[in-house]
């Protein structure tokens, strides 16, 4: 594993929706910590000059969390912008111009992924890809064979070990949590398996639309936007064997081994929806079929989980925002009368307040022998040392880590289990704003007592 510190970071998309919302806030932190080596260099096509690129890091941050003394004078400070083309030689050849005597750049590409061959092309041929590492933003590919494609052109340019496909869910403690939870302790993975949980559901609901980035959202979709990466990878940690050891392929192989055993989504397993109102988007096409809610149900054909459903649902415009995992357990036999007792369950509450919670039944008060639910929670606090999902795999990229990367192998799997609904999509349902998706997604849970919805 090449671990030399990037000297400087090229970050293309630096007037986008992205940077101003999550990569400045980082960056300010990067600064603060003194992790930043080397210029951090902005290029956008925005008309912009160094100033004005200034400006928009400063709103960002204020807007973000709120600027921090130490920090964004630190930042400011290394900051350089070009502003070009990226199909013109010239902004490259600036690029190169601006690195000075940066050896080994990290080019963070916060671009459409149709220009991604482009601009990989470009930086080698300008000379910034030598010695240099890229980072490539999600959905990488729209489905496998472009997945392939697209790992076939970056391979003409940057060696595995130098190519980090991020993915900021990755970044989240609360994510990394799932894994160290399940494994750092023992009360949990005797249970973890097909003789205890009857069912597991991912849902990942966002209370906002789609806040202006219809453009983007119209060309990806629920499935491509947050399913194929973000949730796969959640499902991946829920479900994954313990690793050998904590040596970063060790990790991601077993992440891979989860999606070689999910079979390919049946088309009658997925439910998806579009809120009503989304058309009016601007940036939206007329007519457009795009998902804005996906239920699906998958299986997982291992050892531990054969039989034992795997639904994930996302969607805008749902009553709140959270992320959850809902682990149901088995009923229990009818030891005390007839009464059937409320299911067990555990619940990891990804976001955005991190919380862990076991539900159990307990004696209701009285003279009769009936069960209530009670939930034992324990909510994460973000300790001060919490970084953000960019920072840290900002930092982890810069020093040539991959633990929290996806593997080449692993984009592909995810892909495959996707790919025949993108081929053949089912039909779209139109849902309320506000509720929790189109009807139709109940029927795939009604073997399992209906959906879990996050509080
Ligand atoms: C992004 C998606 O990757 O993740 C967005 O493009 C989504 O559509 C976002 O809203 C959710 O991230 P988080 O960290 O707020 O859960």
């Amino acid at each position: 594993m090449d671990q030399t510190q990037s000297d400087a970071l090229v970050f293309f998309g630096a007037t986008g929706d992205l940077a101003y919302k999550q990569i400045f806030p980082s960056l300010q932190r990067l600064a603060k910590r003194d992790k930043l080596v080397g210029p951090v260099l902005g290029v956008a096509k925005a008309g912009w000059n160094l100033d004005q690129f200034k400006a928009r890091a400063k709103d960002s941050v204020e807007k973000h969390g709120g600027a921090d003394p130490e920090g964004l004078p630190k930042l400011l400070n290394c900051m350089r912008y070009v502003d070009g083309d990226y199909n013109d030689p010239e902004t490259f050849r600036q690029v190169r111009q601006q690195l000075g005597n940066a050896k080994h750049p990290l080019h963070y590409l916060a671009i459409p992924p149709s220009l991604f061959g482009h601009v990989i092309d470009q930086l080698k041929i300008s000379g910034c890809a030598d010695g240099g590492r890229v980072v490539v933003e999600k959905p990488f590919g729209h489905d496998e064979p472009s997945a392939r494609a697209l790992t076939a052109e970056i391979d003409r340019v940057f060696d595995e070990e130098h190519i980090f496909r991020i993915d900021h869910y990755l970044g989240k403690n609360s994510v990394q949590n799932v894994i160290f939870f399940r494994f750092a302790n023992s009360f949990l993975e005797p249970l973890w398996n097909r003789q205890y949980v009857e069912c597991v559901q991912i849902t990942m609901a966002e209370k906002f639309g789609i806040q202006g980035r219809g453009a983007f959202y119209d060309g990806v979709g629920a499935i491509r936007d947050v399913v194929q990466n973000h949730l796969l990878q959640v499902l991946s940690n829920i479900a994954m064997e313990p690793p050998p050891c904590t040596d970063v392929e060790a990790l991601r192989d077993e992440r891979m081994k989860v999606l070689k055993s999910v079979q390919t989504v049946e088309k009658q397993n997925v439910v998806l929806g579009q809120f009503k109102g989304y058309l009016d988007e601007p940036g939206v096409k007329p007519g457009s079929t795009i998902e804005t809610f996906a239920a699906l149900r998958l299986h997982i054909n291992s050892w531990r989980w054969r039989d034992v459903p795997f639904f994930i649902r996302t969607g805008k415009s749902l009553p709140l925002t959270a992320t959850e995992v809902f682990a149901k357990l088995r009923q229990t036999p009818p030891v005390f009368s007839e009464h059937v007792m409320p299911q067990n369950y555990v619940r990891f509450r990804l976001g955005p307040t991190p919380a862990i919670a076991i539900g159990g039944s307990v004696k209701e008060a009285g003279d009769r022998l009936r069960g209530c639910m009670v939930e034992l929670e324990a909510e994460q606090q973000c300790g001060k040392d919490e970084l953000l999902p960019y920072e840290e795999l900002l930092e982890d990229a810069m020093q040539g880590r991959q633990t929290w990367f996806a593997r080449r192998d692993y984009v592909e799997a995810a892909w495959r289990v996707l790919d025949p609904l993108l081929v053949d999509k089912p039909a779209v349902h139109a849902y309320e704003p506000g509720s929790w998706g189109p009807a139709e997604a109940e029927t795939l849970v009604k073997d399992v007592g209906g959906w879990s919805n996050p509080q």
